[in-house]
């Protein structure tokens, strides 16, 4: 873009003075999962319109709000879906935005389900890390989490697959829930403990509308801590950088950190610098929003890119943002996009 779209002297931030710095695109609204708590099958059934493909932001699309971004101050940017391996010929929109935000970290949260055969392709064509979504090691829960019948053995091999491309370090991102995988998190941390994998667990979330989400289900992250600290001892670190989502602890014993991402029991959204742009192409300043703003428009008619960047600084500008802090029963029954739609 022309150095004339650039921002004023002042670096942009909202109403909270929070700066953009994170950009999550979702390539694709489809995944091959039914993970319970995303995409309930009886909702994301056969009947289930996914967007149309002319409705999709095409890869140039896609890259050129990316170097959009980039001026405006976004240093990370994560494909997510859906799943987006899923998304074809994915390599080459990685490409893509390598050229189009050079020095811009590229990141993808991905099922781990084709990893086995995409990793080599994406850490070539310029990817720098991935992290793989695995709630537990038993064979039988996972399948039945998955609610697509997909073996633990298969994610495991594309996480390994990960690492021998270079996608590292891997990080493995385990959502759970009370009485459904709970039982498994210390041989979950047993497993990646030592490898240089960072494990996260997550507390299970009320994205969307969808998965009928209960508090009782939400496991605390002290809880969890306290688990794990049990059978093998960890200590809490420092945060890497401002903003991070996850808390970060280590093993006491020196082999490796761990995290725990808790958005329920001890929110994050003053230090939230995250931008989401759909797989349709609109923009999301919240994870809960219930409204974007049309990107794709303006680009299919035509704007340039000093127009597009008005656009995303004006929204920025105007950002108020802090579902997670002000959850409760006023934020209950708001119309909150799929998380597979926004991407995580
Ligand atoms: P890295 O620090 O680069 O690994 O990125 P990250 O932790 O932001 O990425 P990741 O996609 O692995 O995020 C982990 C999970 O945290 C997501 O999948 C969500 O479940 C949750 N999460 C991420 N960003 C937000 C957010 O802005 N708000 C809330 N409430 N949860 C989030
Ligand atoms: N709560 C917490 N995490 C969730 N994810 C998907 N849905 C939820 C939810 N309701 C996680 C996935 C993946 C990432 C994209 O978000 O497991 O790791
Ligand atoms: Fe698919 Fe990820 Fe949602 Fe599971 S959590 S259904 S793998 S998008
Ligand atoms: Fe950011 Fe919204 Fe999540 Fe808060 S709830 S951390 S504002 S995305």
């Amino acid at each position: 873009m022309s150095e004339d779209s650039l921002p004023a002297d002042q670096p942009l931030a909202d109403r909270f003075g929070r700066p953009l710095r994170d950009l999550r695109i979702s390539v694709t609204d489809r995944c091959n999962f039914r993970c319970r708590y995303c995409m309930p099958r009886e909702v994301f059934d056969a009947g289930f319109e996914f967007l149309p493909r002319d409705e999709i932001l095409s890869f140039e699309e896609i890259a050129r709000l990316a170097g959009i971004t980039a001026q405006l101050g976004v240093r990370k940017i994560r494909l997510t879906g859906g799943e987006p391996t899923l998304r074809a010929e994915l390599p080459s929109l990685v490409r893509q935005l390598k050229a189009a935000a050079p020095g811009v970290e590229l990141a993808m949260t991905t099922n781990g389900s084709r990893l086995t055969t995409l990793a080599g392709p994406l850490a070539e064509a310029g990817l720098d890390r991935v992290t793989v979504s695995l709630d537990t090691l038993d064979d039988a829960t996972f399948r039945a989490m998955n609610d697509a019948d997909f073996p633990v053995a298969l994610v495991l091999e594309g996480i390994e697959a990960a690492e021998a491309a270079g996608l590292a370090p891997v990080k493995i991102n385990a959502v759970v829930k009370r009485g459904v995988n709970d039982e498994g998190v210390v041989d979950l941390a047993e497993r990646f403990k030592g490898t240089g994998a960072v494990l996260r667990f997550i507390e299970y979330m009320d994205v969307g509308v969808t998965n009928g989400w209960r508090l009782d289900d939400v496991v605390p992250a002290r809880e969890l801590v306290e688990r794990i600290d049990a059978a093998l001892p960890i200590e809490p670190l420092e945060p890497s950088y401002r903003g991070e989502v996850a808390k970060r602890w280590r093993y006491r014993d020196g082999e490796g950190e761990l995290g725990f991402i808790t958005s329920v029991s001890a929110p994050f959204c003053g230090d939230c610098t995250r931008a989401r742009i759909s797989a349709d192409g609109s923009l999301y300043t919240c994870l809960f929003a219930v409204a974007g703003t049309d990107l794709r428009a303006p680009l299919r008619e035509g704007a340039d890119d000093a127009a597009l960047a008005e656009l995303l600084t004006g929204v920025w500008s105007e950002r108020e943002d802090r579902y997670s802090e002000i959850r409760s029963a006023d934020t209950e029954d708001l119309p909150r996009i799929e998380m597979s739609y926004i991407g995580g």
